[in-house]
């Protein structure tokens, strides 16, 4: 499984397996980062999954929908890296991505 290093909202780094094939939301919660509450359950309509993604793994990610776009320019956080977690899924191509939380709205 490749690994992914996640940055939480008290600025720790942890590394953690990340299964393929699942949203990056689903990988934070099974590694027990509870502060991304996700509250919606991944079907893009809650924001409260939002992570910044490193600017090096832009190009493989998946391109945002109209939905992901307008629920995050909800947030007050917003930045040029704002991602919903539940809406990116892991890929191979995303070994040794850096996640971190973004600060709750
Ligand atoms: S979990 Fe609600 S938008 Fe991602």
């Amino acid at each position: 499984m490749p690994a992914i290093s996640v940055t939480d909202r008290a600025g720790e780094t942890t590394s953690i397996e990340a299964k393929t094939g699942d949203s990056l939301m689903v990988i934070l919660r099974d590694n027990g980062m509870d502060e991304l509450l996700a509250l919606c359950g991944g079907c893009c309509s809650c924001a409260t999954c939002h992570v910044y993604i490193d600017p090096a793994f832009a190009a493989s990610l998946p391109p945002m929908s109209g939905d992901e776009d307008e629920l995050l320019d909800s947030s007050s956080y917003r930045n040029e890296t704002s991602r919903l977690s539940c809406q990116v899924k892991m890929t191979d191509a995303l070994a040794g991505l850096k996640v971190t939380i973004a600060p709750e709205d």
